[in-house]
C-alpha cells in the first residue's frame, strides 16, 4: 500500500539520538535549547519553547490566555479536536465557524458574525499547509480585542505576506508528530508573540514551577551544597516540555528541512500539474491563496458528490493506494453537539467529500506514476 504520509527518516537522523544517549543527559539538554533557537531563528519569531506535541502547546495557550467559564472561544468546526479540548478543559466554550469551501480554512465572514461580547480568543487553523485569511482575521481581533491563536500544525515555514504563519497572531502552535513535515516522534512547539503572555510559559511547561530559573546549571545545583535556593510550585501547569531524544531528532530534521521542503513542493506542484489537466467538475484541488507560500502538508481534492468520492477512494484502495477521508466535523461528534444547537451547511456540505493522497517527501517516483495512472483511469470511466 502507498501509504497516505510517510516521515523523512533516514540512518543520519541517528547521529544526534546517538549523542544524546550518549551524554546521559534525557531532559533539559544541549538539544532541546539549540532546536528552540534553530526554530526561533527560522520563523523569525519572539519566543519558542518545544512541546510534547501540539496537543500540548494548544493547552499551554488556552492557560496563557486565562480562558474561564463563561468565555467563548472561535474554531473552525472542521478542525483538530485538540483544539477543541484545549477550550473545554478550561471550562470555555468552543465556537464552531463554517469554513471557505476553496480552502477548508475558517470563513472571516463566519468569524464576524459570531463574535459576541463574550468572545475571548479565536483559534485560527492553517489547514493543509496554507494560510487562512490572516490579515484580515488579525485585524479584526486586534480591532475586537479578542486573541488571535494561529495552528500552524500543518504550516511550519508557510508565509502569509512574508511573514512566517504561526507568528501574526498572539500565539502559534506547531505539530512535529510523526504525520507531519518534520518529524520529533510526538513533538511540537509553541511561539509567543505576544510578549505580555510570554512571562509565564516556562513555567507553565514545567508543572507549574520556577524550575527554568535554575535549569542553566541544575543539575549542578541540585547536588550543590551552597543551596542558592529551590524551585517551587507557583502557577498552575503541567509536564509540556519535549524530552531531550525528540529535541535531537527534531534538531536533524530542521539541518534536512530545505530539502524535505523542495520535494514536498515538487510533489504537490507536479500533482497540481497533472490533476489540473482534468477538464471536470467532478472535482477541486485546494490551493494556497494570493501572498501565501504554503508548507505543502497534503494534497487535498474535494468531490462535486458524495458517490464519486466514495467509488474515488475505494478504487483507490483496491489498488493499493491509501486515499483516505479527513477530518469529522467538531460540530457534528458527540462531544462537539454538547456546545452547538446550530448549523453549518458549508462544512456539512463538503466534508465527506474531501479526499486526501498521498504526500511525503520520499514518494517514489514509480509510486507516483502509478497513483496518476490509477487517478487518470478513475476520471476517464
Ligand atoms: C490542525 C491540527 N492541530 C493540532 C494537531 C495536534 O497535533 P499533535 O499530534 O502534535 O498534538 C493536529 C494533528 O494532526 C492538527 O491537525
Amino acid at each position: 500500500m502507498i501509504p497516505i504520509t510517510k516521515p523523512s527518516l533516514d540512518i543520519s537522523d541517528l547521529r544526534y539520538i546517538k549523542n544524546v544517549i550518549k551524554s546521559k543527559i534525557l531532559t533539559d539538554g544541549f538539544y532541546q535549547k539549540k532546536t528552540e533557537e534553530l526554530i526561533k531563528n527560522l520563523i523569525k519569531s519572539k519566543f519558542v519553547s518545544l512541546t510534547q506535541s501540539c496537543t500540548a502547546a494548544l493547552e499551554i495557550s488556552a492557560i496563557l490566555i486565562n480562558l474561564k467559564k463563561g468565555d467563548e472561544v472561535i474554531m473552525p468546526s472542521y478542525g483538530f479536536v485538540s483544539v477543541a479540548n484545549s477550550v473545554v478543559l478550561r471550562n470555555a466554550k468552543p465556537v464552531f465557524a463554517e469554513i471557505d469551501p476553496k480552502t477548508l480554512n475558517i470563513s472571516y465572514e463566519d468569524i464576524k458574525r459570531k463574535i459576541t461580547k463574550k468572545t475571548r480568543a479565536i483559534y485560527a487553523i492553517h489547514y493543509a499547509g496554507n494560510s487562512c485569511e490572516i490579515e484580515k482575521i488579525a485585524k479584526l481581533a486586534k480591532r475586537r480585542r479578542i486573541y488571535l491563536i494561529e495552528d500552524a500544525a500543518h504550516s511550519f515555514l508557510a508565509k502569509y505576506k512574508n511573514k512566517f504563519l504561526g507568528t501574526i497572531g498572539d500565539i502559534g502552535v506547531f505539530s512535529f508528530h510523526e504525520t507531519k513535515n518534520l518529524v520529533g516522534g510526538q513533538a511540537g512547539c509553541i511561539s509567543i508573540n505576544n510578549l505580555s503572555l510570554a512571562e509565564r510559559t516556562n513555567t507553565i511547561l514545567d508543572k507549574g514551577t520556577d524550575r527554568k530559573k535554575f535549569i542553566n546549571n541544575f543539575k549542578k545545583k541540585i547536588i550543590s551544597s551552597q543551596k542558592k535556593g529551590f524551585y517551587s510550585w507557583v502557577d498552575i501547569g503541567s509536564e509540556y516540555r519535549a524530552s531531550e531524544l525528540t529535541s535531537a531528532l527534531l534538531y536533524s530534521q530542521i539541518k534536512k528541512v530545505k530539502k524535505i521542503q523542495k520535494r514536498r513542493e515538487r510533489i504537490w506542484k507536479k500533482y497540481r500539474k497533472n490533476i489540473g489537466k482534468f477538464k471536470t467538475d467532478n472535482f477541486y484541488l485546494i490551493k494556497p491563496i494570493k501572498n501565501c507560500v504554503s508548507a505543502y502538508h497534503l494534497l487535498v481534492i474535494i468531490f462535486k458528490s458524495l458517490k464519486k468520492s466514495n467509488e474515488f477512494k475505494d478504487m483507490m484502495q483496491k489498488n493499493g493506494i491509501a486515499a483516505t477521508f479527513h477530518y469529522v466535523p467538531l460540530h457534528k461528534s458527540k462531544m462537539g453537539k454538547k456546545f452547538c444547537n446550530y448549523k453549518l451547511p458549508i462544512t456539512e456540505k463538503i466534508y465527506n467529500r474531501v479526499v486526501r493522497l498521498p504526500l511525503f517527501s520520499d514518494i517514489t517516483n514509480k509510486e507516483f506514476q502509478k497513483i496518476l495512472y490509477t487517478f487518470k483511469k478513475f476520471m476517464v470511466d
